[in-house]
C-alpha cells in the first residue's frame, strides 16, 4: 500500500486555515495556494535518489551527492490543478508538466476525460498528479487510469485537502500510489464538497461564480 502523508509543518498548518477563511480574497488563495504548495513540494521529494559526485571546495576535494533517479513530470487536473504547479515547479524547475481535462456526467455521474497533453518522454518521467480538492476520488483515480492507459508511471498524488471518501477510493483503485495532502477533512456532505474545506478550489482560484 502507498503512503498516506499529511503535511503538517507549521507553515502548512497555518497557510491552509487563510485558505479555508471565506474571508481571504482571490489575489490571496492563489497566493496561499501557491505558497502551500512550494512547501509540500519538499515533503514529495524527500524520496528522490541521489548519486555521489566529487566536489572541489576552495579548500579541498569532497564527496558531495546530486539529484540523480528517474525525471519528475507534474499532472494538474484541470482546471484547479493549474493552482498548485507554480509552486512545485519553484522547487522542481526540470518537471515537465502535462494537463488532463475531466468533467462529471450529469447522468451517470462519471467523470469523462476532455483533454490529455502529456509531455513527449512522459512514459519515462516518475509522474505527479495534482488535483488540489480529493472529495470522491473520481477524477484522480479517473487521471491515474487515464495514465495507466498510456503506459505512463504515476506515483504520487498531491492535494491540499481530502475526505476520507476520497483517499479510500483512490487507494482501493490505485493502492501503489502515495498521497500527499495538507490536510484530511471531516467528511463530503450531500452536495459533494468537503467539510469543513475550502468551498469550490476552481472559483475561489479564479474569482468565477
Ligand atoms: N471540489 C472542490 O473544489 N471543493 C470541494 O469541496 C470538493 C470538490
Amino acid at each position: 500500500m502507498g503512503q498516506l502523508v499529511i503535511c503538517d509543518h507549521p507553515l502548512i498548518q497555518h497557510k491552509v486555515t487563510f485558505i479555508r477563511d471565506k474571508m481571504t480574497n482571490t489575489k490571496q488563495f492563489r497566493e496561499l495556494v501557491d505558497e502551500v504548495s512550494m512547501l509540500m513540494a519538499y515533503e514529495i521529494t524527500r524520496d528522490v535518489q541521489l548519486s555521489p559526485v566529487r566536489v572541489d571546495t576552495p579548500v579541498q576535494t569532497t564527496e558531495g551527492k546530486v539529484i540523480a533517479g528517474r525525471m519528475l513530470g507534474l499532472i494538474p487536473i484541470l482546471r484547479a490543478g493549474l493552482g498548485m504547479v507554480d509552486g512545485v515547479l519553484r522547487i522542481i524547475p526540470s518537471a515537465k508538466v502535462g494537463h488532463i481535462g475531466l468533467y462529471r456526467d450529469h447522468e451517470t455521474l462519471q467523470p469523462v476525460e476532455y483533454y490529455c497533453s502529456l509531455p513527449s518522454d512522459v512514459t519515462e518521467r516518475e509522474l505527479i498528479v495534482i488535483d488540489p480538492m480529493l472529495a470522491t476520488g473520481g477524477s484522480a483515480n479517473a487521471a491515474l487510469d487515464m495514465l495507466k492507459k498510456r503506459g505512463c508511471r504515476p506515483t504520487k498524488l498531491m492535494c491540499l485537502i481530502a475526505a476520507p471518501e476520497g483517499v479510500k477510493a483512490v487507494q482501493e483503485q490505485h493502492p501503489e500510489i502515495d498521497i500527499y495532502l495538507a490536510a484530511l477533512d471531516e467528511r463530503l456532505n450531500e452536495h459533494g464538497y468537503i467539510v469543513p474545506g475550502l468551498g469550490d478550489a476552481g472559483d475561489r482560484l479564479y474569482g468565477t461564480k
